[in-house]
């Protein structure tokens, strides 16, 4: 029986192998990357890219690893999720509340650390942000929160409390 159930485990092992989800690359030009409407200086864009563009772009750098399921569908499951959070690469197409309320969320995940994951900062040591990193990111969407509310009149970013 224990072997029955093995032998059928190993066979599913096998097949899934055979199963990945499309991967979440796009090359070429992103017309709604943040950096389209909102200064990214070098530094953040350094940043950004080793520890956050993974789940919030629409390029993620695969590791060999990810050719192993079930690695790709747990992967892509953060990849889909952080996606659906904040893209940086379909931001300016957002509507200026949610762009502005995203900053302020940009800044809450660094002062919680709560951001990059965990699993990833497991594997990506070079994700792990040193508190001079994580200012520079918060400096960064704070100027943009300036920004825009020295752009935008205040109840077209925030809603109106009733
Ligand atoms: C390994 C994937 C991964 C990486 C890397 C990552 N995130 Fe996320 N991020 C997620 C996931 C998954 C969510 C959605 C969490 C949820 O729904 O609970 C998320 C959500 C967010 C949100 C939205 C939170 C909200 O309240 O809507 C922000 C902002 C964010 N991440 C910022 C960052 C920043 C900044 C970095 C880099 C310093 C980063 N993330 C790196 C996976 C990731």
């Amino acid at each position: 029986m224990l072997k029955k159930i093995l032998i059928v485990l190993l066979a599913a092992l096998v097949v899934i192998q055979f199963i990945h989800p499309k991967p979440n690359k796009s090359t070429g030009d992103q017309p709604n990357y943040i950096g389209k409407i909102f200064p990214v200086p070098e530094d953040v864009k350094s940043i950004l890219a080793k520890a956050c563009n993974d789940c919030h772009s629409n390029n993620t750098r695969y590791p060999w690893y990810s050719n192993i399921q079930p690695m790709d569908w747990w992967m892509t499951g953060h990849i889909n999720k952080g996606k659906r959070g904040m893209n940086l690469d379909e931001f300016a197409n957002r509507n200026l509340r949610f762009q502005y309320n995203k900053m302020g969320d940009v800044v809450e995940q660094l002062k919680e650390g709560d951001m990059p994951l965990n699993s990833y900062t497991w594997i990506h040591k070079n994700a792990i942000l040193s508190q001079a990193e994580k200012n520079t990111l918060m400096n960064w969407a704070n100027s943009i929160k300036d920004t825009m509310k020295a752009r935008y009149p205040m109840d077209s970013l925030v809603k109106k409390k009733q």
